[in-house]
């Protein structure tokens, strides 16, 4: 299968703020060429052609961190700390949740995911089967572990559902699907429990996602009980000897940076969910300068409330130079390799997050014949800072074409979003008790 797309506007490899026009060939589910100009090669050699022209072509964009179920609670606790939000809504309402609600709210995330040009995310949850099965009827491409709270008297039950999830889905619809182990954070996974963790990803080869840093409450109550850093209380466990993605972050001192850099502990940065939860605003320039690899995440729908990474590469430049009072801080481009190839780097995939020939056609086509996109200074700078997520026309993962015209080709989107209000109407009179 080889498809042409012609006439499409692509930024300059060696000066991402000029733009090209020219054309990009997929083969199966490859890139083969990014080309200047038209093609010399006749019609007939492709099996479809596609217009490009008015339209930008972007590498998929990778969400780092989430759990993609949670759009059954999007608006269900708003304007709680973490804390409260967690143990008196989130909870609570998670307990309801059948094998049937998150298969359909994980396509719901997904529709939304699509829509606003994600290709890749991951997932951290419950049911995680049953997401597998959601994430290969898709065609998407996602990292998935059963999300570990190890407070319960069923924690090893959980493990073993963890480890039963790897077993069947590791590298599952062709390739689409990595799996990784997910324990929830230090302060909800007993140092025994995550032992058993880092114990099991050594031995299967697996990653680790964690939430770590995320409050200023959990760094305080760490230190009080162990009298370390968060960072340093897990590095001593050896946490860091896997390979890790750590979310959030937000709070980290000078040594607790050294440290991951050292390690290279990679950092999934969630700027909107760490500012509607009141957490805080997390260190990225000094993540930055350290070397850390970082990737840009949205968290769950219940805490962004969005899906939407366009939102999230704009609000990362913005918020840091705001922060920082400094105007140089993450610049278009570095919030744009941010939700690209930060997110690969952070999540331990290769070939995805760039447009280079050889690299899995993970790409979105970007209608840019608004007005927000003249004058022409900067289109890098255009889908940065003047982009809407409803400019994206197309998408494609592997190759394979899952939104055209604005239309999905995987996914019912009527069913699921009226399943979806139906499914979640029992969670309505929670809300109100
Ligand atoms: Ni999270």
């Amino acid at each position: 299968m080889r498809v042409r797309i012609d006439d499409v506007s692509f930024f300059d490899e060696c000066d991402p703020s000029q733009t090209k026009t020219g054309h990009i060939i997929i083969r199966d589910e490859r890139i083969e060429a990014l080309l200047e100009g038209g093609s010399a090669e006749p019609a007939e050699s492709f099996d479809e052609i596609i217009d490009g022209s008015s339209k930008l072509v972007l590498p998929g964009l990778i969400n780092a961190h989430g759990h993609a179920a949670m759009t059954l609670f999007r608006g269900y606790a708003d304007d709680l700390p973490l804390y409260t939000w967690l143990t008196e809504k989130i909870w609570p309402a998670e307990d309801m949740l059948t094998q049937d609600d998150v298969y359909i709210g994980t396509q719901l995330a997904m529709l939304e995911m699509i829509e606003t040009g994600t290709t890749t995310f991951t997932d951290m949850y419950v049911h995680m089967d049953r997401v597998a099965e959601a994430v290969i009827e898709s065609g998407m491409r996602a990292v998935i572990g059963r999300g570990l709270v190890g407070l319960g008297e069923d924690r090893d039950e959980k493990l073993a559902e963890a480890i039963a999830l790897i077993k069947d889905f590791h590298g599952a619809g062709n390739g689409r699907i990595t799996t990784t182990l997910a324990p929830h954070a230090p302060y909800t996974c007993p140092e025994d429990f995550l032992k058993q963790i880092i114990d099991q990803a050594a031995s299967l080869d697996q990653s680790i996602q964690i939430h770590i840093a995320e409050t200023t409450k959990e760094v305080a109550d760490l230190q009080k009980s162990k009298g370390m850093t968060p960072i340093r209380f897990l590095d001593g466990m050896g946490l860091f000897d896997q390979r890790v993605t750590a979310a959030h972050c937000t709070f980290l001192t000078d040594d607790d940076i050294d440290l991951m850099a050292h390690k290279d502990v990679r950092v999934a940065h969630n700027p909107g969910s760490n500012l509607k939860l009141g957490s805080g605003v997390a260190p990225l320039a000094k993540m930055l300068q350290a070397g850390l690899k970082v990737g840009l995440g949205t968290d769950g729908a219940a805490s962004n409330n969005k899906l939407d990474l366009f939102e999230e590469m704009r609000l990362v430049a913005l918020l840091h130079k705001g922060v920082l009072q400094d105007p140089t801080a993450v610049p278009a481009h570095k919030a744009f390799l941010l939700a690209t190839t930060g997110g690969a780097d952070a999540l331990f995939l290769n070939d995805v997050g760039t447009l280079t020939p050889g690299s899995l056609a993970d790409l979105i086509l970007v209608d840019i014949s608004s007005p927000r996109y003249y004058p022409r200074h900067s289109l890098l700078s255009h889908a940065v800072y003047s982009s809407q997520a409803g400019d994206v026309t197309d998408v494609f993962v592997a190759g394979r074409h899952l939104y055209k015209n604005r239309e999905f080709l995987t996914i019912d989107k009527e069913r699921v979003v009226a399943e979806a209000e139906r499914r979640s109407r029992k969670f309505y009179a929670a809300r109100r008790g």
